[in-house]
């Protein structure tokens, strides 16, 4: 009888311990989400991030390396203190404080930065299993440009097309072209692209609801990695022309505030005008 039960657990242990072989040999330590921006301008800090779940195998390393260099690793390690090292590579200056397994800060990135870089992950023994995963990140000197609107007309008509063109001014990368219409985004099928790289186009029907007290605004938003420049242009409808021109043919009084401004304009005008007479 106990025999039968020593043998009884000797079998559970042999199974769980082929379970566990299995496991480990199809697992290992996975990577779960790398991240590296794809652009940055020269001085920013850059993140990376390279998250791994060793929940199969516990991690035995993790490298990162620029075009095949290493210039990070973390080896962690239950009997000796654990290794976070930084190796000095051209075009990377790692914060080596500020880095951790999961996170490697790069101090302001220069031109040589840009490169495919590599974050390497190694699973414990019996199988050091290895895992990585690239992306690529390019560094520019040129600083962002605000970008330019074009095509704006005077005044707009209910139910007029608003057609705009907005073009980037920077010559070393094309950065990011977004548009919104009263800090919102525009339809898809309002956004014109692919004349080429630096112009984006919007199309739109001015509705009655886009003209909010008698105003349109856009906005064209230029990106690159962290970087934001916009441009803003006020489109004002035929309506709201018209009803200036009742309060006192001023030319100019275009926006809220100029309305009041015409309007004390006309009033203190009006008794110079009676002792001209
Ligand atoms: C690994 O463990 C973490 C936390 O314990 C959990 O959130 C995650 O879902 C697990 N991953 C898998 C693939 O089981
Ligand atoms: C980046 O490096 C990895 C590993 O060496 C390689 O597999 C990948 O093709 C490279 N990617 C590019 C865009 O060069
Ligand atoms: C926008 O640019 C395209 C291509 O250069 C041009 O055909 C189109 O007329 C432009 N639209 C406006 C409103 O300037």
């Amino acid at each position: 009888m106990s025999f039968n039960m020593s043998s009884m657990s000797d079998l559970i242990y042999l199974l769980i311990a082929l379970i566990v072989l299995i496991a480990g040999s199809t697992l290992g330590a996975q990577i779960t989400d790398l991240r590296v921006p794809s652009q940055a301008l020269a001085g920013d800090d850059v993140t990376l991030h390279c998250d791994y779940d060793d929940n199969d195998s516990h991690l035995y390393s993790l490298k990162w390396y620029k075009d095949g260099l290493e210039f990070y690793r973390h080896v962690p390690s239950s009997h000796l203190d654990t290794i976070d090292q930084c190796s000095p590579i051209s075009g990377i200056d790692t914060k080596c404080w500020e880095s951790s397994e999961r996170k490697v800060v790069l101090g302001g990135v220069v031109r040589d930065s840009s490169g495919n870089y590599t974050c390497e992950v190694i699973g414990d023994h019996p199988h050091f299993k290895k895992t990585s995963k690239s992306a690529v990140l390019n560094v520019y000197s040129q600083s962002l440009e605000i970008p330019v609107i074009v095509g704006a007309e005077e005044y707009y008509q209910e139910l007029d097309y608003i057609k705009l063109n907005c073009t980037s001014l920077n010559s070393e990368y094309n950065p990011l072209l977004t548009w919104t219409i009263n800090n919102q985004k525009p339809m898809l099928t309002e956004v014109l692209r692919g004349w080429n790289k630096l112009t984006v186009g919007l199309n739109f029907k001015a509705g009655i609801d886009k003209f909010i007290k008698g105003v349109i605004t856009v906005h064209c938003m230029a990106q690159v990695g962290q970087h934001i420049k916009v441009a803003e242009v006020n489109l004002y409808s035929q309506h709201l022309q018209a009803q200036q021109y009742h309060l006192g043919g001023a030319t100019g009084c275009v926006r809220d505030g100029f309305i009041v401004l015409c309007m004390a304009t006309i009033a203190t005008l009006a008794p110079l005008h009676f002792l001209l007479q």
